[in-house]
């Protein structure tokens, strides 16, 4: 294998908060092992064309605490070609890159694990996602920061929902996960929450609301991840007016916010470890694996483990919910 002298960083996908610490980390740990860093812009869609800068201790100085991400972020769909990835290539050997690291989510995992089978390049992903999606790490970069921005916000919510006595349906990102909405339901003490991996029929979504307002609590707060495998947010909201006129129903869709801001602490500390993990799995000649963390333990997950689509949400996350929410 050749030896490694210069790598390549990029993201990829929907920005996470804790980005930048992952790009600071992967730099710095880099700088520290004596390889040269080129910063590759817009993800895989500036690997094609070519945007690419080195990076320096300085570039990446100050950035920890900024939410996005320095480098910019694409959806690239010329990289699911075989021409756009040859052009990617070509754009490796200009710069001399001799190894890859991909911090994104699901879709960037996969892009890397095909780039690196058909070039035979070292890879090493790193997960950086609000939807906490990506198997064999307890969490992704961003997923904490945007679990307490959705939290902040359902709090507000509550005050104007118990006001009123009304019923609020808060539509949360995930894709077709739920962990964002299942564990903000568990941390604003929501009614209940309407996640893609479990069936809610519009009957017992009445019953959890009818339980509380039994027991007079007039107001109540539904969480439903934006998955379209559970026919949306607006879906339930409609057949809730229909079939319990009673009700006052609101909605409310907190869209992009949840993808901005500060990241938290733990995203940090995450990002920063992530980094280091990511140049030391390729010191120890790993490659076209994800770097994650496991009961507080660094792992490597091989690419095809970690996109995986049904990383598994914990039952006892469900029954939590369900037992305190009466
Ligand atoms: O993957 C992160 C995410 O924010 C998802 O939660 C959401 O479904 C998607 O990205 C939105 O993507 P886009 O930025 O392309 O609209």
């Amino acid at each position: 294998m050749k030896k490694i002298g210069t790598i390549g960083v990029l993201t990829s996908g929907g920005d996470a908060p804790g980005m930048n610490a992952a790009i600071r980390a992967v730099t710095r740990a880099a700088l520290y092992s004596g390889w040269r860093v080129i910063g590759i812009y817009r993800g895989f869609e500036g690997l094609i064309n070519n945007e690419c800068g080195e990076l320096t201790s300085q570039s990446v100085s100050n950035i920890i605490q900024h939410g996005g991400t320095i480098l910019k972020t694409a959806r690239s769909k010329e990289f699911m070609t075989k021409e756009g990835r040859r052009k990617a290539y070509q754009t490796m050997k200009t710069y001399d890159i001799d190894a890859l690291i991909v911090i994104g989510g699901n879709g960037s995992i996969t892009g890397a694990q095909v780039f690196a089978q058909e070039y035979d390049i070292p890879c090493i992903g790193i997960p950086g996602t609000i939807d906490n999606d990506l198997y064999g790490t307890d969490s992704t970069i961003g997923y904490d920061t945007a679990l307490n921005t959705i939290v902040e916000a359902v709090d507000k919510i509550r005050d104007t929902a118990s006001s009123h006595d009304r019923i609020f349906f808060v539509e949360v990102m995930g894709r077709d996960a739920g962990f964002l909405a299942q564990n903000s339901a568990i941390a604003a003490g929501a009614e209940a929450a309407i996640i893609p991996e479990e069936k809610t029929t519009i009957d017992q979504l009445g019953n959890f609301i009818s339980r509380g307002v039994r027991k007079s609590k007039n107001s109540s707060i539904v969480i439903v991840s934006e998955s379209k495998l559970n026919g949306g947010v607006m879906h339930y909201a409609e057949r809730m007016r229909s079939e319990y006129p009673d009700y006052d129903v609101r909605v409310t869709i907190l869209g992009y916010l949840q993808r901005g801001g500060r990241p938290s602490a733990f995203d940090r500390i995450l990002a920063s470890r992530l980094g280091v993990a990511a140049i030391e799995a390729l010191k120890e000649g790993q490659r076209n694996v994800m770097v994650g963390i496991d009961n507080d333990e660094i792992v490597y997950v091989p690419f095809s483990r970690a996109s995986k689509m049904d990383k598994p949400i914990n039952q006892e996350l469900i029954n939590v919910l369900a037992i305190l929410s009466i």
